[in-house]
């Protein structure tokens, strides 16, 4: 898997998606979040993959073991990057969504699509989390909770903010990703995300990899946006 920024492809349509694309000439990595997939289905996976871009399914599947593993099973079918589920469904569910990634193997993949755990969504703010899941810790305590939780259930790492990103690294090692979205360029609107950072700053906080969506989608010019967003994430 290349390490290039995924860009969050928070759009309704197919017209709007390819719109957008074709403003780039190479081959992006790019996020399938709900709000695409929903509308369109697995089609707009197909389709993207005709075109050779590399795919994050963000679909942050939550429900009990057998249920996420037969939509793991389903969607290993397709050759994904990476795919979510939320930690909260706990070890069990997580284990079981390893599960099926394993039965469906590699024949039809040069690897296998790694699976990744929402620890605490980037939107969420610690008074937020303590107040409406009743979680009485730190933010911290929690996302490194839930990687330690996930890493034991096998899987590849964790989306969190960049905050967290060391602890994670210090906590599950180098090799388990820490996938961080909240990434804004400087003097960008933050909207709803609260955990935010530059991706220059991502990067030195031991980010594995990068989800950026309005910075880019949203600019002037998106595919100024994202060669400004590569350079930092590269360190240019
Ligand atoms: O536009 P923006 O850069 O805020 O988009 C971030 C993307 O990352 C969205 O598609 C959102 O669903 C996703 N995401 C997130 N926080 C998580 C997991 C996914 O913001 N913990």
């Amino acid at each position: 898997m290349n390490r290039k920024p995924f860009i969050a492809l928070d759009f309704a349509t197919w017209e709007e998606t390819s719109l957008f694309l074709d403003l780039f000439t190479e081959s992006l990595n790019v996020k399938v979040g709900m709000e695409l997939y929903l509308q369109n289905g697995p089609a707009i996976i197909e389709k993207l993959l005709d075109k050779d871009h590399r795919i994050f399914l963000d679909l942050k599947l939550h429900d009990i073991p057998n249920t996420v593993f037969g939509a793991v099973k389903g969607l290993a079918q397709y050759d994904l990057d990476l795919l979510n589920v939320h930690a909260a469904g706990g070890r069990m569910m997580m284990e079981r969504a390893m599960e099926a990634l394993h039965a469906a193997g590699s024949s039809t993949k040069q690897s296998r699509t790694k699976c990744i755990a929402v620890t605490q969504l980037t939107s969420t703010t610690e008074s937020q989390m303590q107040n409406e899941q009743l979680i009485q810790h730190s933010i911290n305590e929690s996302v490194i909770h839930y990687a330690s939780l996930a890493r034991e259930a096998g899987l590849d790492g964790v989306v969190c903010s960049p905050h967290e990103a060391a602890l994670v690294r210090e906590e599950c090692g180098e090799d388990f990703l820490r996938v961080t979205p909240g990434i804004r360029l400087k003097n960008d609107d933050k909207g709803d995300q609260q955990r935010i950072t530059t991706p220059k700053k991502a990067k030195e906080s031991g980010s594995s990899l990068i989800v950026v969506g309005r910075s880019i989608t949203k600019a002037a010019d998106p595919v100024r946006a994202y060669e400004k967003v590569v350079n930092e994430w590269e360190g240019l």
